[in-house]
């Protein structure tokens, strides 16, 4: 059934009562204007008490997916793989689609996108990145142009919430991963956000509305916050950086795009630096109209809500996603062969090799932790054995490109201490 105009009603088949789905549910009621009712949830758990009719409920996903009278399927559940069944299935049913899941979104993202134009039925996710903020639909409708610099944001409102709280409010990690876990911010398995998972899956939807990349997001060098020790927060806090996981896309001179997901020095000019909590906050720089910011709450239930809302909304005059820039007549295309400015801190029993570097440009060691900040040729990072793990961190710094290839440079101090 196709949603053609705004008189249609939205008879919606939810799957999830979670914080969000039941959210959902109450504004819906409260909001006879909307002309969206949900007809049947499916849910995994029947055992639990719901606030909500009990013939509400069913624990078979066919009710839902085969009812002809349900036209719009939200699809609000933790499992990603439950999740991709369940959506690709009402795209085959011809049922509109709205859905919040990064991860299944991320992972089948080519599929999903030949699904909706094969059926030719609407599928929306614009809670999928940055929750509250409609950063999708403006790179798919407002940027719809090759002058498109980058982007570059803080897109996981855990692990913003976790740096806040333990560098600005001296929790321990522990307690920070709980508070944000308590909040509803963080993902069941809550590794998703701190090693960077979720927010590459949210960058991998980003690219595809941005440049019409379309990437497996496991191939984007990532990482999250998992590594960061407080000396790195001292290194900081003395040069006035703060600490952000920032998510980029830059378009380079020779017009192909670099990607990644990493940790980076943030200086109080930028729009990130006061980015706190559980916010997120993404900057879009287009050539002619430099840098423009977009801030919100990226994580929680109402956050999340609102934007499921405003897809159901979208539904309603048709809107559908176009991916006009997949269809360009020379496609963006990533690249891994660019340099980058980085800090490298490691403890005295982890030495990083020194050749992973081009030049070497500032170190300090002492008994506990030593530090390097030097350029590297960012393809060294594809292997990921000697940076992601436990004693080492990786912090990129602001401005990190370096357009020439710097001549290799190594002094014999330098040799000393790496080695
Ligand atoms: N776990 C996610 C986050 C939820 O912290 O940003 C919102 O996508």
């Amino acid at each position: 059934m196709s949603i053609q105009n705004q008189q249609t009603k939205l008879n919606i088949g939810l799957f999830g009562f979670g914080v969000v789905g039941e959210g959902l549910y109450k504004v819906l009621e409260q909001t006879p204007t909307l002309n969206a009712q949900i007809k049947k949830v499916c849910i995994k758990h029947p055992e639990k008490r719901r606030s909500a009719p009990e013939e509400l409920f069913t624990i078979d996903p066919e009710v839902l997916l085969q009812d002809n009278d349900i036209n719009v399927i939200v699809e609000l559940i933790d499992d990603a793989d439950a999740a991709y069944y369940i959506v690709s299935t009402a795209l085959k049913n011809k049922k509109a689609v709205v859905s919040a899941n990064k991860k299944l979104i991320a992972e089948h993202l080519a599929e999903l996108i030949a699904l909706q134009q094969h059926f030719k039925v609407p599928f929306l996710y614009e809670s999928a990145a940055c929750a509250s903020i409609p950063v999708i639909r403006n790179l798919e409708e407002y940027y719809d142009n090759d002058l498109l610099h980058g982007i570059s944001g803080i897109v996981n409102g855990s692990t913003n919430y976790i740096l806040t709280k333990v560098f600005e409010e001296k929790l321990s990690f522990e307690e920070a991963l709980l508070q944000a876990q308590y909040e509803g911010f963080a993902e069941s398995d809550p590794a998703l956000d701190v090693e960077g998972t979720d927010a590459v899956n949210k960058l991998t939807i980003l690219l595809a509305h941005a440049y019409g990349i379309v990437s497996p997001p496991q191939e984007i060098v990532h990482t999250g916050i998992q590594n960061l020790q407080a000396a790195d927060a001292v290194f900081a806090r003395e040069k006035g950086y703060e600490i952000k996981l920032v998510a980029q896309a830059r378009k380079l001179d020779n017009g192909k795009i670099a990607a990644f997901v990493l940790p980076q020095f943030v200086q109080k000019d930028s729009q990130l630096y006061s980015v706190r909590n559980e916010y997120n906050g993404v900057i879009i720089e287009s050539r002619l109209a430099d840098k423009q910011f977009f801030y919100g709450k990226g994580a929680g239930s109402f956050p999340t809500a609102s934007a499921v809302l405003s897809d159901l909304s979208a539904l309603r005059y048709d809107y559908k996603y176009e991916y006009k820039k997949l269809r360009y007549q020379e496609p963006a295309q990533l690249t891994n062969d660019f340099f980058l400015r980085v800090y490298i801190s490691f403890d005295g029993l982890f030495h990083v090799p020194h050749e992973k570097f081009e030049k070497i440009e500032e170190w300090s060691s002492s008994d506990r932790r030593c530090h390097v900040t030097g350029i590297i040729r960012f393809s060294r990072l594809l292997d990921a054995s000697w940076w992601k793990r436990k004693s080492v961190s990786l912090i990129v710094y602001p401005d990190a490109f370096v357009d020439k290839v710097p001549v290799k440079e190594r002094t014999e101090k330098d040799v000393l201490i790496l080695v």
